[in-house]
């Protein structure tokens, strides 16, 4: 009989290279006509409903397909490749970082072991990300998915290095006091999160309270230190925030790194967002104790433009990093010679064994450009931020809510005769519309209880008219709003 060779290849070479070539040319002029496209625009419910069907048992064409993902799925995207996308922390990507990462999924290897470029290619990256951040050459560091997971890897190293334990073996049950980690209230959630998943728990992460520029009071923190140790608890670690993901704040690292000293415990610099400001002259000084930390998270899928995903944690001792995850099992044993040689092995250095080629698409960016278009950018970005602020306090109706740190511009429409609650009833409908209306996309959050319109800019494609406009729409927007509540 017979026998038939199946595969997933195609039986059409040349339809799938004309597809390819399709697809490059359809990106192309969505990133190059972008500025004239609304930013966003709502899902229909019958698009939705394309996107809720049963899996597929047979075959489609390739060409059906991609018809019906241009009419579900690139109608209907986030929006964050636009020039005035500035909800949350999410950069815009750009032309080579994509195909780089067209590249890397087609060459497809799995980046953790072997003799093979790829290896050498997450090497230098690390490498250069060690030097951007002013780390030591013998530091070490891992490229992993984004900053909550760069977080979390830098912690675990943090808890599995205390000082005469054996956690990795033991767990933390071992131990006779409890472990404290210390941060401001101000700290992004995922800290939380990973405190909570390496055991240390919720309630033993201390959130030391910010002063008015939403920076963590050091004063309010050694105390903190000081009673804890007197109450039977073990402190082991400060995260220090460069960048808070309301306001930009930064919190003092001088200071903190010099607590972390005094007391013994490990300094990590929560940098997602706001680390590589450092490449901005302005906050270099501010920043230069991260070159001091015992270790950094930082995310390049955010401020370095990069498309998603991609985050980085640094290591001062590079040997307590190798430590705290190394494992051999049989099958992964490096040989010195044949494709299981090579690098020592990631799957050493984090949690993650199986890793995508993601360092290829900062490789190829970073020889595009060169570091100092990068420096130009992120100052860029934050002189935007700040033109944005002076925009707001040259206007009666609109009112500063914090202030303007790195590329983050926290304000609100306050014609001064609403109460807080039509305040944000106020601000809210703008937000609502300004996206809806495809103008611009800025996020919200709540500064003291109250609701302010965020806009947090990681975006290479912005302008300073940009901050013009969203300044003009939010006035003229708002006005609408404030007639329509009057003729009700
Ligand atoms: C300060 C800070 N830390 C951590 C994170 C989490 O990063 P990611 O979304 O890449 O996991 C963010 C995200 O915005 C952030 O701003």
């Amino acid at each position: 009989m017979e026998r038939e060779n199946k595969t997933l290849d195609p039986k059409d070479w040349e339809q799938m290279r004309n597809l390819g070539h399709q697809m490059i040319d359809d990106l192309i002029d969505y990133w190059k006509d972008i500025r004239e496209k609304p930013i966003w625009k709502p899902i229909p419910e019958d698009v939705k409903n394309k996107l809720d069907q049963p899996i597929p048992s047979g075959p489609m064409d390739i060409e059906e397909i991609y018809e019906e993902f241009k009419e579900n799925i690139f109608a209907y995207n986030k929006g964050n490749v636009h020039p005035r996308f500035f909800a949350w922390i999410q950069g815009t990507g750009t032309p080579l970082g994509t195909f780089a990462d067209l590249m890397a999924s087609g060459m497809n290897p799995n980046v953790t072991i072997g003799e093979h470029a790829p290896m050498y290619v997450d090497q230098q990256v690390m490498d250069w990300c060690k030097d951007m951040m002013g780390f030591p050459t013998e530091a070490s560091g891992i490229l992993v998915s984004g900053g909550s997971m760069a977080n979390i890897t830098a912690l675990t190293v943090a808890r599995n290095s205390l000082k005469g334990e054996d956690i990795r073996k033991s767990g933390l049950g071992s131990l006779d006091k409890k472990l404290i980690l210390y941060c401001s209230t101000e700290t992004h959630s995922c800290i939380q999160k990973a405190a909570e998943i390496i055991g240390l728990g919720s309630e033993n992460i201390r959130k030391i309270p910010v002063n008015d520029r939403y920076e963590m009071r050091l004063e309010l923190l050694e105390e903190q230190i000081l009673s804890d140790r007197e109450e039977g608890f073990r402190p082991f670690c400060v995260v220090g925030t460069s960048g808070t993901v309301n306001t930009g704040s930064i919190d003092p690292m001088d200071e903190i790194l010099r607590i972390s000293r005094k007391y013994d415990l490990w300094f990590h610099v929560d940098g997602a967002y706001g680390a590589l400001a450092k490449l901005d002259p302005v906050y270099e000084k501010r920043l230069e104790a991260i070159e001091e930390a015992d270790s950094l998270a930082f995310d390049l899928h955010k401020w370095f433009y990069v498309p998603y995903e991609v985050g980085c944690t640094l290591i001062r001792d590079a040997e307590k990093h190798r430590a705290a995850f190394s494992i051999t099992p049989n099958y992964l044993i490096q040989e010195k010679r044949g494709l299981a040689g090579g690098p020592d092995s990631i799957n050493h250095y984090g949690f993650e064994l199986s890793r995508g080629f993601k360092a290829l698409k900062i490789w190829m960016s970073l020889k595009e450009h060169g570091l100092d278009a990068y420096k130009a950018l992120i100052a860029q970005n934050n002189r935007q931020a700040e033109y944005l602020g002076e925009l707001v306090e040259a206007n009666d109706s609109l009112e500063l809510m914090a202030p303007v740190c790195m590329s983050i511009t926290c304000y609100r429409m306050n014609p001064g005769n609403l109460s807080e609650e039509e305040l944000k009833d106020l601000n809210r409908e703008i937000l609502l519309r300004i996206q809806e209306e495809g103008i611009a996309a800025p996020s919200s959050t709540l500064l003291e209880g109250k609701f302010t319109l965020r806009v947090a800019n990681v975006n290479q494609r912005t302008r300073f008219e940009d901050m013009d406009l969203l300044v003009q729409e939010t006035l003229r927007i708002g006005s609408e709003v404030i007639s329509e509540t009057k003729a009700v």
